[in-house]
């Protein structure tokens, strides 16, 4: 295997799981399965990232439970007969040097909602017309995530032990596909994060309350997930280090949640934000970083950097500051599936072309000379 000099192209060793390079797939929801079931585009999609030189690709949220699903078209892991269809994925992936991802969540009371390009909003007439019913749904209380949104049933002891449970029996079919990663979502205002926030979760018993209670649903997840999750194999946790909401969870407790996270056996933590409709961003290049930063610093936890990274030089000046270990690409991946690709010959010159499929690389590494001399 060529030895690249840049970080963004040096092999990253988690557990016993050793990705050729630092660049990752951000987990992309494609509403595009029936059942829960992956497909061809399933295998297109996440497969052309690895012909594309990523070191790491996720599933989109793939749900624990059909009730968490955030639309009829999302990947599940709740059944068998889900792992054969992700075990094509995870041997294509692995066969063009890829390790593989998969991102367990469950949807809380952001389930039963419209596919984007029907709106992005709770299920209604139009898509009750098109054969798209609306489910019950749960959250720590019943608040709905909206005005005008289905109102959730508050989750009983019983109701978050059966969806911790289910964390864990997705996390052994994600083993048995062969899976090398697995991520909790942890963010964007779905069921665990929904618990994390005073904003959603103002429930008065142990799961509610102060930070320790606010956060017992998820570490309860992290830990089934770590216990069913073999020991040689990486856990990721994706948070949204803030709401971006007056009062509401803040980078402060996600450095605690980080330090907790990482007692349990977590070992990276994928740093996103936001989820709430009422959440302000400050949206520019590499928002995040810092956020990735302070929990790294803090926490002591290797961190995922995410959110509007586009460009080989910035992803490579995040890893040499220290803020992250790996950096997530999600829409630019999306724009340019080669994009890892082009970031190493953008890093590397010449030597880049080896992380590109033979097929390619040797048109277009001889097409690249003949251009320098135009
Ligand atoms: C089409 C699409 C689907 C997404 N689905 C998920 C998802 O399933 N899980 C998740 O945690 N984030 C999801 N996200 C957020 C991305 O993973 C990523 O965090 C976000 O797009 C910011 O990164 P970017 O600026 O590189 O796109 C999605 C984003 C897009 C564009």
């Amino acid at each position: 295997m060529t030895t690249f000099k840049s970080r963004l192209f040096s092999p990253l060793t988690l557990r016993d799981v050793t990705l050729r390079n630092r660049t990752v797939v951000s987990p992309m929801c494609q509403y595009s399965a029936h059942g829960g079931l992956a497909n061809d585009w399933h295998l297109v999609h996440l497969g052309q990232f690895a012909a594309g030189g990523f070191g790491l690709v996720f599933t989109e949220a793939t749900a624990v439970l059909p009730e968490g699903r955030i639309t009829h078209g999302d990947l599940g892991l709740w059944s068998d007969a889900h792992v054969a269809p992700v075990r094509r994925i995870v041997e294509f992936l692995h066969a063009h040097g890829a390790k593989s991802g998969v991102q367990l969540a469950h949807a809380g009371r952001k389930a039963s909602m419209q596919r984007p390009w029907f709106g992005n909003a709770a299920l209604g007439p139009d898509d009750v017309a098109r054969g798209d019913h609306p489910w019950p749904i749960v959250g720590p209380v019943a608040q709905p995530h909206h005005e005008g949104w289905l109102v959730p049933r508050a989750l009983t002891h019983e109701g978050i032990r059966c969806i911790v449970d289910a964390f864990a029996a997705a996390a052994r079919r994600a083993h048995e596909a062969g899976v090398d990663a697995v991520e909790v979502h942890g963010a964007h205002g779905y069921l665990a994060h929904s618990f994390l926030s005073p904003v959603a979760n103002t429930r008065r018993d142990e799961y509610g309350g102060d930070l320790a209670g606010r956060m017992r649903f998820a570490l309860e997840i992290a830990r089934a997930v770590r216990a069913a999750w073999p020991a040689g194999k990486p856990l990721f946790f994706r948070a949204s280090t803030y709401d971006g909401i007056d009062g509401g969870w803040s980078l402060d407790d996600s450095v605690a949640l980080a330090k907790e996270l990482k007692a349990i056996g977590v070992d990276i933590v994928d740093c996103s934000a936001g989820g709430f409709l009422a959440a302000r961003l400050p949206f520019k290049p590499g928002y995040l970083v810092p956020n990735a930063a302070r929990v790294r610093d803090e926490a002591g936890i290797a961190t995922q950097a995410v959110g509007f990274i586009t460009d080989a030089a910035q992803a490579e000046a995040i890893l040499e500051s220290g803020a992250a270990d790996l950096v997530a690409v999600g829409r630019e991946a999306l724009s340019d599936p080669h994009w890892a690709g082009r970031a190493a010959v953008a890093l590397e010159g010449d030597a880049g072309w080896a992380l590109w499929p033979a097929q390619y690389a040797w048109w277009l590494e001889r097409r690249a000379a003949l251009m320098r001399q135009f």
